[in-house]
């Protein structure tokens, strides 16, 4: 299975912000793969985003960790030697895409006009974040996007959440949600482990239930 198809069948990624990583990385891994979502997104927001990174996928081998609101090729070089399978951009930039493809890093830039998927086309991606999709245009958007551009998934992060999940994900041009409704700061900070696996098994839940009944 590659990082896409592994991606699409947790169908859900976990945007994290860490501001403690030396004491909240490893516990926050094992939670969210307690909860049947072995993937994350950790953005580059926070100072440490690295070694959140390193913590997770030393914390959970198996875990795809990937890097997110990754703004320079410098942070993709940092990313990649923390441990990250993937990177995550904000918006589209050509030099950011073309130097993960050197690496052969899987990508997915931050997408939302006939624009950035036209020059998404021509550099050869698959699969889009879709950002920030309800602020955008949300799902509505997304379908009208499909029409010219139905080569790719879309990956939506921004204004997700266990309400809005199943409207989304039962769409076939929607391979995963990102989202940061189950690693909220308050979540993470007062370490509740235990809430964050139980909003991970909700989810996981509402991808297989709306996709059973597609
Ligand atoms: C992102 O960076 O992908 C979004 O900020 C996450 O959006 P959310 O906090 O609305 O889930």
């Amino acid at each position: 299975m590659n990082i896409n198809e592994a991606i699409s069948s947790i169908g859900v990624v976990p945007v994290i912000k860490l501001n403690h990583p030396e004491r909240d990385a490893a516990p926050l891994a094992k939670a969210l793969c307690a909860g049947g979502v072995p993937v994350a997104e950790v953005t580059f927001r926070a100072v440490g985003a690295a070694t959140a990174i390193r913590l997770m996928a030393e914390a959970c081998p198996d875990m795809l960790v990937g890097a997110g609101t990754v703004l320079t090729t410098a942070q993709v070089d940092e990313a990649l030697a923390a441990g990250a399978k993937f990177i995550v951009t904000p918006g589209l930039d050509p030099e950011i895409v073309k130097y993960c493809q050197s690496k052969n890093l899987p990508i997915f830039p931050g997408c939302t006009t006939p624009t950035d998927y036209h020059t998404a086309y021509k550099l050869g991606l698959e699969v889009l974040k879709f950002f920030p999709a309800e602020q955008s245009g949300g799902l509505a958007k997304i379908k009208a996007m499909s029409a010219p551009f139905p080569m790719f998934k879309v990956m939506p992060t921004g204004g997700i959440s266990l309400k809005n999940l199943a409207e989304y994900i039962k769409a076939p041009v929607i391979c995963a949600c990102g989202g940061s409704y189950m690693v909220t700061a308050d979540l993470i900070d007062n370490n509740k482990w235990d809430e964050i696996t139980e909003l991970c098994k909700k989810s996981v839940e509402i991808v297989k239930e709306a996709r059973s009944n597609g």
